[in-house]
């Protein structure tokens, strides 16, 4: 490594204002106005609902992604409030479908209103209670019917979502997974208090043997911290 990057890597904790300036200046730059999403985060917020949601950068990555693939069906593991639901739902044309799990009801409750608000009711549907469980009723009753899945939910889960998602999706649709790389904590899963990191690692580690996914995964930097996705393509 040049001694540039290693020291651009030991000055990152200071450079943290800069990011998130940068960050400011992407947003203001690349996203556009849109009272939805923008009401969404509100009434979300207002509910009390933590601050987990996905950036408006990332919320648009999920939307360009879906529409690169034409999505039509989208299924969605960890809702929240519906924010990257709602801008996953804006990729679907007319007749597409959304499906969206979410453990908790009141978190569910605040997503089905900010979808409803947003006119998508008649697309999307949250199912409430443990993914898994949805999952499995949905494996029993559906086939490989979805274009494009995101999985942003209980890390300890990862990968059974990404075999759930591999079992729902038709070949040639693209899974992505947020959150893989956890501030570095993937490397010592056991040594770090983060409590997600021991799932994250183990979803990599399924996935450098799992053939039917190709995968990739990206370290970035944004205001969140250091953190990234994997995208995953399903190939049979
Ligand atoms: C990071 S948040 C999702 C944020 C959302 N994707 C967004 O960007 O707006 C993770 C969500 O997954 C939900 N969750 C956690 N464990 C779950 C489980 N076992 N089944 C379904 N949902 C779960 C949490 O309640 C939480 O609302």
């Amino acid at each position: 490594m040049t001694d540039w990057r290693q020291t651009a890597l030991d000055d990152l904790s200071d450079r943290m204002p800069r990011v998130r300036a940068v960050e400011e200046l992407l947003t203001g730059s690349l996203i556009r106005e849109d009272t939805d999403l923008d009401n969404a985060l509100e009434a979300t917020r207002s509910a009390g609902l933590p601050e987990y949601e996905v950036s408006p950068l990332e919320g648009k990555l999920l939307n360009l992604l879906a529409r690169a693939v034409g999505a039509k069906r989208i299924l969605e593991v960890g809702t929240l409030g519906g924010y990257s639901t709602l801008w996953l739902a804006k990729a679907l044309p007319p007749d597409g479908e959304l499906v969206t799990l979410e453990l908790h009801q009141e978190r569910a409750d605040v997503a089905r209103r900010n979808l409803e608000r947003a006119g998508f009711a008649d697309r999307v549907d949250v199912l409430v209670g443990p993914a898994t469980d949805s999952l499995a009723d949905m494996r029993r009753t559906r086939g490989r019917e979805f274009d494009f899945a995101f999985v942003d939910a209980d890390k300890d889960n990862d990968v059974n979502y990404a075999q759930a998602c591999l079992a729902l999706c038709r070949p040639g649709a693209l899974i992505v997974v947020d959150n893989m790389i956890r501030f570095g904590n993937v490397l010592d899963p056991g040594a770090t208090p983060d409590p997600g990191a021991p799932g994250t690692r183990k979803l990599i580690d399924h996935l450098a043997t799992e053939q039917r996914l190709e995968a990739t995964a990206l370290q970035t930097v944004s205001a969140r911290g250091w953190d990234g996705p994997a995208l995953l393509l399903v190939r049979e």
